[in-house]
């Protein structure tokens, strides 16, 4: 199995223990190839928000530089992998959260890609917090098409993992072991029904609204999505 793991701590510290022995687990049903990329490292500039993306093919941002490998990335994996401590009280690290942000024209409302159609996702996170911190990259990757996207949030009340009772450290580690296991079993399913509701939705708009000769129109023409649905 190809995957792309996005790391979204700043350091090395518990969501990265979490994500090793998720990965561990991984390696253990077989040949595995990981494409790692550390935040903010991998992409350490902000989204402007000049909304470029939106009208134009991904090569417009002014970040295309750091943005097209990640997308390679994303693209030739079979499964990715979001992994993010809780950070300011409802949400994921900084890091992360700019990641999304940079991938944002892969919404189903903007130009989604159909091998996003195809993947299965995991979402790790930790931290007290760490259910809340998992809700909006779960939800952004079923808006972006993801087949099949799952999450484990590992809710721990200290800084450092070595520091939690060994009996807790165990917990955690037996639930992302048995999470890897039923992910890498995980299959092709039928599409989300928000993903088909939210494909004829955009379709409609796209067409009413955007209308011949403008982009996104001419992305959804070219790749036939007024035609056929891509899923
Ligand atoms: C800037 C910052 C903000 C944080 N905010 C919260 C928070 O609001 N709620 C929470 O439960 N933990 C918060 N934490 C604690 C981390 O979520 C927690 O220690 C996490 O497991 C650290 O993961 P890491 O070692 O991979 O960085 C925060 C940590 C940092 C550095």
């Amino acid at each position: 199995m190809k995957l792309a793991v996005f790391h979204g701590s700043p350091r090395k510290g518990n969501t990265y223990k979490a994500t090793q022995i998720f990965l561990d687990q991984i390696n253990k049903h077989g040949e595995t190839q990981i494409a790692d990329f550390f935040l903010p490292e991998a992409l350490p500039e902000f989204c402007t928000g000049c909304q470029l993306c939106f009208a134009n093919p991904p090569e417009y941002c002014p970040h295309a530089g750091y943005v097209a490998p990640i997308l390679e990335a994303v693209m030739q994996a079979d499964a990715l992998v979001f992994a993010t401590p809780h950070h300011g009280v409802s949400s994921m690290s900084a890091g992360m959260k700019n990641l999304l942000d940079h991938l944002g024209f892969l919404a189903l409302t903007v130009t989604p890609k159909a091998e996003m159609f195809e993947k299965k996702a995991f979402v790790i996170t930790t931290g007290t917090g760490s259910a809340s911190a998992k809700k909006p990259i779960v939800k952004g990757l079923k808006y972006k098409g993801v087949n099949r996207v799952y999450a484990l949030s590992i809710r721990m009340f200290i800084h450092k993992w070595e520091l939690m009772p060994p009996a807790k450290q165990a917990r955690c580690e037996k639930a992302l072991r048995r999470a890897a296991d039923r992910f890498v079993a995980v299959k092709k399913r039928h599409a989300y029904l928000s993903t088909i509701g939210m494909y004829y939705i955009t379709k409609f708009v796209i067409k009413r609204y955007i209308g011949k000769g403008g982009y996104p129109y001419r992305y959804w023409e070219e790749k036939g999505y007024f035609a056929k649905r891509p899923f």
